[in-house]
């Protein structure tokens, strides 16, 4: 469990680019922004390393720090907090529907590396293997019209294994706060009344979901 003055920490790391590389950091620069003393934000910066949130490599002109993967991970789930927090304010469209099985493919396809790479990349989360498949009623399939006119974020297709794997599309949205994303594949099985959605949980178990039962996406606007 990390600790909330960690957590502080990372982000203040964070703040200066630290996701995206390394970046030159004194415990007398960080204490002063976290308004805490050197020795303090220096026992932080070893206790975020330890627990393999940051790395750290030292130069003559002072430490490099690089936020990690698992790092990154955390400050997510807490932007995710956060947009549970305020979504009823910025929702913009909702979609109802009810839970349905598919044919068992998602669980495949978002297993993927290349796929999973992407997701984590361009959404912000590590995908649960599988995709909860929602239809949806009437007025919602009106919608999800409407939703082909937003930008979707664009997931590349890739060759593995002599196999080609086509392209998709993916939509943040969330479900009872869950960050969530429908994904349309390049060929789509399905028709426009169900959508396929991934999240970093497994959702029937987390929010208890069987078959026929209704839930509710909603797409945020950003
Ligand atoms: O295609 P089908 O719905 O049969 O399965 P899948 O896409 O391979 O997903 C495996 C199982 O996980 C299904 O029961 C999904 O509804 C479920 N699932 C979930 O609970 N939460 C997710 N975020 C994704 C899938």
């Amino acid at each position: 469990m990390l600790e909330a003055e960690d957590l502080q920490c990372l982000k203040a790391i964070a703040l200066i680019g630290g996701c995206n590389g390394p970046v030159l950091i004194s415990s007398q620069t960080l204490a002063g922004t976290l308004g805490i003393s050197p020795q303090t934000a220096s026992r932080r910066l070893i206790a975020l390393e330890a627990g393999l949130l940051i790395t750290r490599s030292l130069h003559p002109d002072g430490q490099y720090v690089t936020i990690t993967r698992d790092g990154e991970e955390a400050l997510h789930r807490e932007y995710s907090d956060y947009c549970r927090v305020f979504e009823r304010k910025v929702a913009q469209f909702q979609l109802n529907g009810t839970v349905v099985s598919g044919v068992g493919e998602g669980r495949y396809y978002v297993g993927l590396p290349h796929y999973r790479e992407q997701f984590h990349k361009k959404l912000g989360f590590s995908p649960f293997p599988g995709t909860l498949n929602i239809r949806l009623n009437g007025p919602s399939v009106q919608v999800r019209k409407r939703l082909e006119s937003v930008d979707w974020v664009p997931i590349e297709g890739f060759t593995a294994d002599e196999r080609t794997f086509g392209g998709a599309r993916a939509l943040p949205c969330s479900i009872q706060g869950y960050r969530c994303a429908i994904v349309v594949p390049g060929r789509t099985h399905y028709p426009d009344d169900v959508i396929e959605v991934i999240a970093a949980e497994g959702l029937r178990e987390t929010l208890q979901l069987k078959d026929m039962d209704t839930v509710t996406v909603e797409v945020l606007d950003d």
